[in-house]
């Protein structure tokens, strides 16, 4: 059976040499990279040995051997039979052995050699793996990141949370908006608590505390965000974020964010790579596609792979007006397949002035609703593939 392995390093010449090696073992590829070692690791493993179960990984203990090793025994507790490759620049006694106890099932030591990388994937090779694909019990997490202002991304993270509400899945909305905070106006409240009390309880954090912190919509999703103040940022941390993202995913279905616009803001940034799905939002104009392309690009470089990221164009016109472009010009500009393509509708405006999703009324909105509704079936491998709208 070929070999499929899950690299997690923040050195990019760790994850480098890996592949390098590779080319040497033909019946092995590496199929996802992280570019950290964080205590969501588990996260994005899950998610993807649900698609490739008989995925190895190899953690790289260099940076933060300790931190390391934690992140390693909370991945092999989610994920007992995964067979799991540690590797550090030591291999003395006590480094192998707290590898061992941290789960791991072999080591390599750095700096990479040829032979010994090909030995350990042939021990790995005799090692019976899994076969059958388990969904994870983990809830999945699906980000909306605008390449610009104004595309739609808080409409569609809103109305997407709603839907899933709506199919009676345990939901939560999660605005990384922080100088909008626009999924609020958009659900039409205003939250008494916000993610800076979320950051300040979460070493006691509950279903039951937060439930009474957070807004809950009238379709049934749970909503926190930013503070309202503009002036004030909350107190909200990358670690925190992590932290608070592994509460969600063990406690909720679905974890639905609005990450802006932001590429640089670093929880955003951590709320992207712990999703399941980057919806990256644009729309027909020059200036979308053009920043369309810089944001791919960006999410390449930073580990992100091709499964993962999904282009939706939004306000999207079959027949566009002049400078605009076709679903097929930016499908060849951006050499990626468009996911969908959700019409363009006053229907959108009109709820947004309301303060209400339009999918909370499926009569004021039939078109727009039922394309929204197919895309989220999409989305969430609810039906077969649809085609775009
Ligand atoms: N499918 C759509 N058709 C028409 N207008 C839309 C659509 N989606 C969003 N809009 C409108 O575009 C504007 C910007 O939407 P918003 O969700 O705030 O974008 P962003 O979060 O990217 O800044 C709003 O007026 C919204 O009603
Ligand atoms: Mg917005």
């Amino acid at each position: 059976m070929p070999i499929s392995l899950l690299v997690a390093s923040s050195d990019p010449h760790f994850r480098e040499s890996i592949a390098e090696s590779l080319l040497n073992v033909p019946t092995a590829k590496m199929i996802s990279e992280y570019p950290e070692v964080s205590s969501n690791l588990y996260i994005r493993v899950l998610q993807d040995l649900e698609r490739h179960p008989e995925a190895a990984l190899i953690v790289d203990l260099a940076s933060d051997p300790e931190g390391a090793l934690k992140v390693m025994e909370k991945v092999k507790q989610a994920a007992p039979d995964l067979y799991v490759i540690a590797s550090n620049y030591h291999a003395d006694g006590e480094t192998v052995i707290a590898s061992l106890r941290a789960g791991a099932n072999d080591f390599l030591v750095q700096p990479l050699k040829r032979i010994e990388f090909r030995d350990a994937m042939a021990r790995l090779e005799r090692t019976p793996r899994r076969t059958s694909v388990t969904t994870s019990r983990l809830g999945k997490v699906y980000s909306f990141l605008g390449v610009k202002g104004g595309v739609g991304t808080t409409t569609l993270a809103v109305n997407f949370a709603g839907v899933l509400a709506q199919r009676k899945q345990q939901v939560v909305l999660v605005d990384l908006d922080f100088t909008a905070n626009e999924c609020a106006m958009q659900t039409g409240t205003s939250p008494q608590h916000s993610l800076t009390e979320v950051g300040e309880n979460l070493s006691r954090m509950d279903q039951a505390l937060f439930e009474g912190f957070v807004t809950r919509d009238p379709l049934g999703f749970f909503l926190v965000g930013p503070p309202d103040q503009v002036e004030q940022r909350p107190i909200f941390t990358e670690p925190m974020f992590r932290e608070f993202a592994n509460f969600l995913v063990e406690k909720y279905e679905s974890v639905v964010i609005d990450a802006g616009r932001w590429l640089s803001d670093e929880v955003a940034l951590a709320a992207l790579q712990s999703s399941s799905t980057v919806f990256v939002v644009l729309t027909q104009d020059l200036a979308a596609i053009r920043n369309a392309q810089r944001y791919i690009a960006a999410l390449m470089r930073l580990g992100f792979n091709q499964d993962q990221i999904k282009t939706v164009v939004n306000r999207y016109q079959k027949k566009p007006g002049a400078n605009l472009a076709t679903l097929e010009q930016i499908q060849s500009t951006l050499n990626q397949t468009v996911f969908y393509g959700i019409l363009s509708s006053p229907a959108a405006s009109a709820a947004l002035n309301k303060g209400r999703p339009f999918v909370a009324d499926r009569e004021a909105a039939a078109d727009l609703n039922r394309a929204f509704r197919a895309f989220v079936d999409k989305a969430t491998g609810a039906k077969q593939a649809l085609k775009t709208a």
